[in-house]
């Protein structure tokens, strides 16, 4: 059946066709143009970055982090079984072996205090990635890898304008993923930015974006032509793509506070039911500030989660799970997962459920929501 209330529907901020029109009339369409620029400063000095480079994928911006820390067949890279193929898929491309970690029952992220011992001689990369938004515990993750040498790269898909200890995410790590698939709360349908923390990183990622040639330096000048200097591959996005992400990057503010507003009545007209329930709503440190991404409910089974779907569903809204823990997949079981390494992932999985939540949730529709989840008794 068509849903009334889609799980999501990706947001305009106004100016989109606006500035695909000015790109299409500059006559620039592909990457590194105008718009680019604007949304990589957009970024830099929002934020406080040495580097913003945009991506076509949060994906290929995972891609090329592994590229740049020159991860090589047998390496190990501690990631959370709890979290999208990508945070794997990027590093197991270059021959690395993934090492799952568990999570966190409170924030979902991964737990900090089990990384010592995952770690290994054969560590060279911890991928932090902060669920929904709400940051990991940095301070302890940071100071370990500083300790063993190994390198922190931050796949902050969810996390764009989040917190940690008044630090914006993506800006903690040597390096951060982002992404602007459109189930994200600034997008341009699919696009990502990786964000270059340590200036040694720079110069290399440049390259790599560019197909493993100079191309950058020759359009600034700095060479005279351009040539194959390094691996590489075809990691810059088109100027549409940029022209309609600057549009919504221009737009942060009233995007934010509109899904400010729509998580926080989630939170609060959910609270009674949750308590009454035994589910729990998201856990937000004080450490950390949010960036309003996503509202899941964590029931108290698998059964109830799944009648709660059904429920919803047969009302026309469309709530959803979400991952599955990577190292019960196919492949993670190639890599010697098995049922049990990660207890938290495998029952939280089995538990989650994520609510509509886009831009333009209407309050009508979001009470609607709340109403038929209040008719629900398990
Ligand atoms: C944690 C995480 N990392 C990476 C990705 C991949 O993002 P993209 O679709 O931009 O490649 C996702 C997708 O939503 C994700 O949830």
């Amino acid at each position: 059946m068509s849903h009334r209330i889609p799980f999501n529907k990706p947001g305009v901020a106004g100016n989109e066709s606006r500035y695909l029109a000015e790109a299409i009339a500059r006559g620039h369409i592909s990457g590194d143009g105008e718009f680019t620029r604007k949304c990589s400063a957009f970024f830099e000095q929002e934020l406080g970055l040495q580097k913003a480079l945009l991506t076509t994928s949060c994906t290929h911006a995972l891609e090329m982090a592994a590229l740049l820390l020159k991860l090589q067949p047998g390496d190990e890279v501690i990631l959370p079984s709890f979290t999208f193929v990508s945070t794997a898929n990027a590093f197991v491309l270059r021959g690395a072996r993934p090492v799952f970690i568990d999570i966190r029952p409170d924030t979902l992220n991964l737990d900090e205090q089990q990384l010592e011992r995952l770690l290994s001689p054969r560590t060279r990369a911890i991928v932090p990635v902060h669920y929904a938004g709400v940051g990991c515990e940095m301070d302890v993750i940071l100071d370990i890898a500083k300790r063993h040498d190994i390198a922190v790269v931050e796949d902050n898909a969810h996390g764009l304008f989040g917190k940690f200890r008044g630090k914006y995410l993506g800006t903690l790590g040597c390096l951060a993923a982002h992404s602007f698939h459109e189930t994200k709360n600034f997008t341009c349908g699919e696009g990502g930015a990786l964000f270059i923390n340590d200036a040694r990183y720079a110069e290399r990622a440049e390259i790599i974006r560019e197909k493993g040639t100079n191309r950058t330096q020759f359009f600034r000048g700095q060479v005279d032509k351009y040539t194959w200097v390094d691996l590489g591959s075809s990691y810059l996005p088109s100027e549409l793509l940029a022209a309609f992400l600057y549009a919504q990057l221009e737009a942060r503010e009233q995007i934010q506070s509109k899904r400010r507003r729509i998580w926080e009545y989630y939170r609060q007209h959910l609270a009674e039911w949750a308590e009454q329930h035994d589910v729990r709503r998201p856990f937000v440190p004080e450490t950390c500030e949010h960036p309003f991404h996503m509202f899941y409910l964590l029931a108290p089974s698998l059964e109830f989660r799944q009648a709660l779907i059904a429920h919803l569903k047969a009302r026309g809204i469309l709530s959803v799970f979400h991952y599955l823990p990577l190292h019960l997949s196919a492949m993670g079981k190639s890599f010697g997962g098995k049922s049990g390494d990660c207890p938290v992932s495998e029952t939280i999985s089995d538990r989650l459920l994520r609510l509509p939540f886009y831009n333009d949730l209407s309050e009508a529709d979001q009470a609607r929501v709340v109403e038929a989840i209040q008719e629900f008794h398990g």
